[in-house]
C-alpha cells in the first residue's frame, strides 16, 4: 500500500516512519524546505527515542521519502494522513487554518479515490468541515472518504506507543474507507490490538475525552496531594492503594507539579471551547485545567516555605523539559516555576538533559550548568523539576560539600524521604505529609 503524510511534526513523522516500518510505501509532505533537506538526509528536527534509526531505515530500504510537493503527496497516497498542526486561538479553540488550506490542496489535486485521514487531534465536526472545503474546491468530482485516526503516542515512548498501541481508533463515514484503513494497520493484529470502527464524529470525541480524563486523573491526585500534606497522609500510598483497583488502573495518578506538553493543556483548552459553543460548560474538563495551574503556584509556595526568603538565593533546578526523555518545554512547569522564583529575586541554575539550550533561550536569566552537580554549586536547595534517569541517584555526600545548603525539593517523590534525610539533607515533596515544611509551618 502507499500511503502520503502531509506535515512532519512529531504525530506526523513518528506515523510515517512506523508505517514505513510495517511496510508501507510512506511519502512525508512538508511545506517547510529546510525542514525536508534535513529529513531526506535522515537529519531529525526533534529529539525521540530511535526515531532517527527509524527513518534512517525507511530512506535506505526506500519505503520511506519526503517532499515540499502537495501534488505528488496526494497523487502517491491511497490514504492521505493529515497530521498539520491545530495551534490554539486566543479563545482556546483549535486553529483549523492549516487542515482547511490542505483540503483545498488536496481537493484540486486529486485525481482517483482517496481515504483522507485526521491524525492531528481535531475538534468534533472537522471531518465534516474538511468534506464541504474538499467537495466545495474540486475543479471535477473524485470520489473520497474523510476519515478520523487518531494518535495516542506518548513523547518519549512515541515509537512503542505506535508499534504496540493499547487500541487503533478508526472514525469513517464508509465500509471501504474502514476496510483501508484496518488494512494498513493489518501487522497490529498479529498483536491482538483491539481496534475501535466508529463514525468520524465519535473517534474525534475519543481522543478529546481520553487526553482530558487522564489530565484529570492527574489533577485529581494532586488535590488529594495536598490535601494529604494538610491532613497528615501519604499520596504515594494513596496512589498505590486507589491503582490497584482495576477499576481506577494505576497510571497517571503520580502528583507532581502539574501536567505540561503539547497535548493536555491545550487538549483541555479546546473540550472546554468546545462544550461552551455548544452551550454545555465542561465543569470537569475546567477544573482540571483550574488545579493544574494552582499546582505551579504551590510548588513556588512550597519553594519559598522551605528557602525562607527567595530573594537572593540560589535555587538549583534538575529537568526543565515537561517530562524526561523529551526536550519538549511546551507548558512545561519547570519554566513557569523557574520564571516566578527569579522574578522573585532567586539566582537559577538549572540543568536538564536534552532542553538546556532552548530553555536557556526561554529563560535568560538563568545559569546553564552541564550536569546536576554543576547546577548544585552553592544552591541553597535543589529542586528535582523532571524525573530523568540520570536524576535518580544523586551523590548525596557529593551534593552536600557543593551546596550551600542541603535541601531537596522533590517535585515528583523520586526519592525516599527516610535516605534522602539520613545523608543529611532536608527533604521536601509532594503529598507527603510529616516532613513538608509548609505543613509543619501551619502545624507550628
Ligand atoms: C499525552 C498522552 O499521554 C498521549 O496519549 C497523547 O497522544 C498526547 O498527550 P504526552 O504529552 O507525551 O502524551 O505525555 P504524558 O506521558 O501523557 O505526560 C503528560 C504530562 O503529565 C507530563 O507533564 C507528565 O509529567 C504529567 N504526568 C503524567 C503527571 O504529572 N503524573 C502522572 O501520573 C502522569
Amino acid at each position: 500500500m502507499q500511503i502520503s503524510v502531509i506535515g512532519t511534526g512529531y504525530v506526523g513523522l513518528v506515523s510515517g516512519a512506523c508505517f514505513a516500518e510495517f511496510g508501507v510505501n510512506v511519502l512525508c509532505m512538508d511545506t517547510d524546505a529546510k525542514r525536508i533537506a534535513r529529513l531526506e538526509k535522515g537529519d531529525v528536527p526533534f529529539y525521540e527515542p530511535g526515531i532517527t534509526e527509524l527513518v534512517a531505515k525507511g530512506i535506505s530500504q526506500s519505503r520511506l521519502s519526503f517532499t515540499t510537493d502537495l501534488t505528488r503527496a496526494v497523487d502517491h497516497g491511497q490514504v492521505i494522513f493529515i497530521a498539520v498542526g491545530t495551534p490554539p486561538k486566543k479563545d482556546g479553540s483549535a486553529d483549523l487554518s492549516y487542515v482547511e488550506e490542505v483540503g483545498r490542496g488536496i481537493a484540486r489535486t486529486m485525481t482517483s479515490y482517496k481515504v483522507i485521514v485526521t491524525k492531528s487531534t481535531v475538534p468534533v465536526g472537522t471531518g465534516e468541515l474538511l468534506k464541504k472545503v474538499i467537495s466545495a474546491n474540486q475543479p471535477k468530482k473524485v470520489l473520497f472518504d474523510v476519515a478520523s485516526n487518531p494518535e495516542f503516542l506518548r513523547e518519549g515512548s512515541a515509537i512503542e506507543d505506535f508499534m504496540r498501541p493499547n487500541r487503533v481508533v478508526i472514525g469513517s463515514e464508509s465500509e471501504q474507507a474502514a476496510s483501508i484503513m484496518k488494512d494498513l494497520y493489518r501487522p497490529l493484529y498479529l498483536l491482538e490490538t483491539p481496534f475501535v470502527v466508529t463514525d468520524v464524529p465519535t473517534a474525534e470525541m475519543i481522543k478529546y475525552a481520553s487526553n482530558a480524563f487522564l489530565a484529570t486523573k492527574i489533577s485529581f491526585i494532586n488535590e488529594i496531594a495536598t490535601l494529604c500534606e494538610r491532613v497528615g497522609a501519604d499520596v504515594q500510598m494513596v496512589s498505590k492503594g486507589m491503582g490497584l483497583d482495576h477499576r481506577i488502573g494505576s497510571k497517571f495518578l503520580h502528583a507532581g507539579p502539574g501536567f505540561g506538553g503539547s497535548c493536555f493543556p491545550k487538549d483541555l483548552a479546546a473540550l472546554v471551547q468546545m462544550g461552551d459553543r455548544a452551550g454545555y460548560p465542561m465543569q470537569i474538563a475546567q477544573a482540571a485545567a483550574t488545579v493544574n495551574s494552582q499546582q505551579r503556584d504551590r510548588m513556588i509556595d512550597k519553594i519559598s516555605a522551605v528557602l525562607g526568603t527567595i530573594k537572593g538565593s540560589t535555587i538549583a533546578m534538575l529537568g526543565l523539559s515537561f517530562k524526561p526523555n523529551t526536550n519538549d518545554l511546551r507548558e512545561a512547569p519547570a519554566l513557569a516555576i523557574a520564571q516566578a522564583l527569579m522574578q522573585s529575586g532567586a539566582g537559577l541554575r538549572g540543568y536538564d538533559p536534552a532542553a538546556l539550550e532552548e530553555a536557556a533561550q526561554i529563560l535568560p536569566g538563568m545559569i546553564a550548568c552541564k550536569d546536576p552537580y554543576d547546577a548544585a554549586t552553592g544552591a541553597d536547595a535543589l529542586v528535582l523539576m523532571t524525573e530523568w534517569n540520570e536524576f535518580r541517584n544523586l551523590d548525596f555526600a557529593k551534593l552536600k560539600t557543593i551546596m550551600r545548603k542541603p535541601v531537596l525539593v522533590d517535585l515528583r517523590n523520586v526519592y525516599e524521604s527516610s535516605r534522602v534525610t539520613s545523608l543529611g539533607f532536608h527533604h521536601v515533596s509532594v503529598g507527603r505529609a510529616p516532613q513538608d515544611p509548609v505543613v509543619r509551618a501551619k502545624n507550628g
